[in-house]
């Protein structure tokens, strides 16, 4: 299937927002990527959009540039780069401007009629929200992208800011394009790591018969970064952990561990899947948030021996800011499989450690035969997926310490993608962009997969918007969070497993 689209369907990847901060960071070093890999078809055209005056050798400076900055590979190899540019052109277009995007059609029937063949039309909207709405009414009235099947338009987050919004996205969306045409970007399901997660239940016997509430305490997924708000202040202090990181990212992995096993493994087979998870998840009134989620802000700090600014430091964030860059949850799932299971999330900026991590808990031995060395914390076996940066899995059980007295101690097995494989991972926008040039929707959210995510977090936002935290900041820049996320498991006798490991 991927030979074919190599072989035969002519590409032509537009892209609004080429030059911008995700344009050069992610998309333009993920496209010369799977062109150094030999993914690209051999009439493949990268079309970048912007507002901006520039010609196409200004376009290919500004995309060299970015690639030898960011791409995982390095700096561009002179020769590659030669053939490579040559798939590389600039349109500059008024994305409000309907004349704009006709003649932006134009340009891409000429790129057709050079080829001698109709291609695939991929329309990356990677721009701010408020344009997103204009440009596909403009690309649907121009025409450009009236054939369903080889017309794709991919959406980036934030999709929406509300469940409102995001119905009101959806429906505009839908009226242009059919909901096989669009794909709706969270870049944490094309990491490596994520999609092994469905290998790792799937694709094998022995895990998944204790995948349930007989055998698992507690789930527990941490997306912790040392970074803090850093240029994005105009975007964050409007957004805040839940919207920018709860609602997409989190919940994606959630789903990923929660969800039933799929009939087969194609888009819409796994998206209901998932769908089933979303909606089983007991929806908190505004009442009883206070109950189950936690808050925080960060204040000045010191990370890996840096001293770093409070969140209300920080640039473009207002000094009185009330957003949230810590958020701890406990949510539960109401269904056969997990009724009574707590799984807990928890994401913040500028914390201890950057890692991405879910912590399968299991229950303890229903009765203890040998004396426990009291000096470790859990007799529980955990099993831990390292999404990022360490990659791979580990399985901790107990074993008798080597000695005269029988003393039992935890030990680990663990699998690590550095050690098991030669090849890089790709990246995620990498897998992405090459599963939409194949019309794979398997790693893309559907419409109702997202309005079911923001209809779980609303009552959390309401009363978080209604009531302003009297304690921020309330976590130290470099710490763990704030204390009540550490009582939030503290009243089920649970506790944290990552941050005790990077004590
Ligand atoms: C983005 C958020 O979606 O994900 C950012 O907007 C966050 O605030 C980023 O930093 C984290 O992504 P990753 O891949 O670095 O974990």
């Amino acid at each position: 299937m991927i030979e074919a689209v190599k072989k035969q369907d002519a590409t032509i990847l537009v892209i609004f927002g080429a030059v911008g901060d995700l344009g050069k960071r992610k998309l333009g070093p993920a496209v010369y990527n799977l062109f150094l890999d030999n993914w690209l078809p051999d009439n493949f055209i990268l079309l970048g959009v912007s507002h901006h005056e520039q010609d196409d050798n200004s376009f290919k400076k500004i995309m060299k540039e970015s690639i030898d900055e960011f791409s995982r590979n390095g700096k561009v190899d002179e020769q590659r780069w030669e053939k490579f540019s040559q798939c590389l052109k600039y349109f500059r277009a008024d994305f409000t401007d309907k004349k704009s995007i006709d003649d932006l059609h134009e340009e891409i029937n000429t790129i057709e009629k050079g080829w001698n063949k109709s291609a695939n039309r991929i329309f990356y909207l990677s721009v701010s929200p408020r344009f997103v709405d204009t440009i596909s009414k403009n690309l649907s009235e121009s025409g450009a992208a009236s054939d369903k099947k080889k017309a794709r338009i991919i959406v980036e987050k934030p999709f929406g800011r509300d469940l409102n919004s995001a119905k009101e996205l959806n429906k505009s969306l839908t009226k242009c394009f059919d909901e096989s045409q669009i794909y709706r970007i969270d870049h944490y399901l094309g990491k490596e790591t994520v999609q092994n997660i469905l290998a790792f239940r799937f694709a094998n016997s022995i895990f998944e018969p204790l995948w349930n509430r007989n055998y698992i305490e507690s789930v527990q997924i941490t997306v912790a970064e040392n970074v803090g708000v850093e240029h994005r202040g105009n975007y964050y202090d409007t957004s805040g952990a839940l919207r920018d990181m709860i609602q997409n990212h989190l919940l994606q992995l959630l789903c990923m561990v929660a969800m039933e096993p799929p009939i087969t493994y194609i888009a819409d087979d796994i998206r209901n899947r998932k769908v089933d998870v979303l909606n089983a998840i007991r929806k908190y009134t505004q009442a009883e948030v206070d109950k189950f989620a936690v808050r925080g802000q960060y204040s000045k700090g010191v990370i890996k021996g840096k001293e770093v600014v409070g969140y209300r430091e920080s640039p473009r964030v207002d000094p009185e800011s009330n957003t949230e860059t810590f958020v701890a949850l406990k949510l539960s799932i109401d269904n056969w499989r997990w009724k009574g299971v707590p799984f807990y999330l928890r994401t913040g900026k500028s914390m201890g450690n950057k890692t991405s991590s879910i912590t399968i808990e299991f229950k303890p031995v229903s009765h203890q035969l040998f004396p426990c060395n009291i000096s470790h914390m859990s007799s529980s076996n955990l099993l831990t997926i390292n999404i990022q940066p360490e990659m791979g899995i580990k399985l901790n059980f107990q074993a008798k310490e080597p000695g005269l007295e029988m003393l039992v101690k935890p030990v680990e097995m663990s699998f690590d993608y550095s050690n098991s494989y030669e090849q890089e991972p790709p990246e995620a926008y990498e897998t992405l962009l090459l599963d939409v040039m194949e019309g794979d929707a398997t790693l893309f959210m559907r419409a109702d997969e997202v309005e079911s995510a923001w209809s779980l977090i609303m009552p959390i936002l309401k009363n978080w918007e209604n009531n302003k935290a009297g304690n921020f900041p309330n976590y130290e820049a470099g710490s763990w969070g704030p204390k009540e996320a550490h009582d939030l498991l503290k009243a089920n006798g649970h506790k944290w497993m990552i941050d005790s490991t990077f004590k």
